[in-house]
């Protein structure tokens, strides 16, 4: 007996019939929105996320050298492998690419409920658009996609990192050390390393800031307290709210937050983290907003922007609120009765199969009664009963299971029989 390794999970047939009915209408939704899929690597070069974030970020990953010596990470997230595909290969597509891909990432982390080692995110990105209408966009898809699973309890927090970076006259390491002090509402370490910078002053304009929190009106608020230096990003938010008006995003899904540091060393104006309250301490299910990276990676400068969304933590949500829409049941269970039944067995349930039904067949050679008891186990609609007798008439048994009404069939009836019922 071998365990998995540890923050890992194994997902049976019906973890995994949830786990598509939320990533099928994430991939509906990005493609009505004219995203395209793509699809990346699982393992990378190491340097392409030590590139932004520095070496600080080897301990937060999966890295490892190959049997040629190569240092290599499993993907902690899809943005930077998109981003680095996007610089390689995708550059003359017509702009914007709008682009999505789902699948598993991987992170050092120390695994609790909600939050594991390998996970799975649903991920958009859009490349060279102009910033605002991409932010709402961006933000449209991620907040339409908890609705279209049947999510209510949505609450999206917006900032703009770019404020907050505008406070920060430092390089860029410095930078993202006070950043992800302010992120993790570290505050002995945001003192001591404001300190080390000689800019204590800072600290407490940078705590009111953070705290600012609220629907529209807070961004008046803000533009007195943060005075000049904020004003466009200020207005920035204000006229994001008019567009998700446009989408019919409502202003109770979502509030203005300027705490909202995101974790990831990318982002550079709008960001957002979208929280369902039902999840304890991983609420959060997905975050996102506006970075650069095609320049870290040799590209021009354009404006990028994107989303990624917990699989594991949606399905969680979607579990506490009870959307889950029951997987299809298997539509008939063939059951040959004796062994010159079998063969016309199997041309009846390829016919089936052909029309688009689910069918299955016994594989075992049960008797009748076993099969029904196997057919009323796997939660089959009906049985269809094939005996001697039943194949010289041209004709099926087809017992309903919820019922367990039978009746004679001829098999050219049988599609349509088991498709109206
Ligand atoms: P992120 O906030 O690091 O953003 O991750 C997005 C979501 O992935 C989180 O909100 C959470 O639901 C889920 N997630 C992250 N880590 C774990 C874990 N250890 N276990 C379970 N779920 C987890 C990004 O990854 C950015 N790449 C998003 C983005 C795309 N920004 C721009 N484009």
């Amino acid at each position: 007996m071998f365990d998995r390794p540890r923050g890992t999970n194994d997902w049976g047939p019906e973890d995994m019939a949830k786990r598509r009915f939320v990533d099928s209408r994430f991939i509906q939704l990005a493609e009505s929105f004219g995203f395209r899929e793509v699809s990346t690597p699982t393992f990378e070069s190491l340097e392409l996320f030590t590139a932004k974030s520095g070496p600080a970020i080897v301990r937060e990953l999966y890295a490892f050298k190959d049997q040629g010596g190569r240092d290599l990470a499993l993907r902690p997230e899809f943005t930077a492998s998109i981003l680095r595909f996007y610089v390689s290969s995708l550059r003359s597509l017509p702009k914007p690419l709008k682009l999505y891909t789902t699948g598993n990432a991987f992170r050092y982390e120390e695994p609790q409920k909600g939050r594991y080692r390998e996970f799975s995110q649903l991920n958009a990105e859009i490349i060279g658009g102009a910033p605002l209408p991409s932010d709402a966009e961006s933000l449209a898809l991620a907040i339409g996609t908890m609705r279209a699973i049947g999510l209510k309890q949505v609450k999206a927090r917006i900032g703009n990192i770019g404020i907050l970076r505008s406070f920060l006259p430092f390089p860029p390491a410095d930078q993202a050390v006070v950043l992800h002090s302010l992120d993790k509402r570290n505050f002995p370490m945001l003192e001591a390393e404001l300190a080390r910078l000689g800019r204590s002053d800072l600290s407490t304009p940078l705590r009111k800031v953070i705290d600012l929190s609220g629907d529209v009106s807070i961004l008046e608020i803000a533009a007195k307290l943060l005075g000049g230096a904020a004003k466009e990003g200020l207005a920035y938010l204000r006229d994001l709210a008019g567009l998700l008006d446009g989408y019919g995003v409502s202003r109770s899904d979502y509030a203005f937050d300027m705490g909202v540091v995101r974790g990831l060393d990318y982002y550079t104006g709008m960001v957002f983290e979208i929280d369902s309250p039902n999840l304890g301490s991983e609420k959060q299910v997905g975050g996102g907003g506006g970075y650069r990276l095609a320049e870290v990676f040799g590209g021009e400068s354009v404006a990028q922007t994107g989303f990624a969304l917990g699989l594991d933590r949606l399905v969680m949500a979607a579990e506490a609120e009870g959307t889950i829409e029951p997987a299809r049941p298997l539509d008939a269970y063939v059951v040959p009765i004796g062994d010159n039944a079998r063969t016309k067995a199997i041309q009846v349930l390829t016919t089936l199969r052909a029309a688009g039904l689910g069918a299955d067949i016994d594989l075992v050679g049960r008797g009748p009664s076993k099969n029904l008891d196997y057919a009323n186990a796997i939660g089959a609609r009906f049985a269809v009963l094939l005996g001697e007798r039943e194949i010289k008439a041209g004709r099926a048994t087809v017992r309903e299971m919820s019922t367990g009404a039978q009746r004679e069939v001829a098999l050219d009836d049988l599609v349509d029989v088991l498709r109206d019922v």
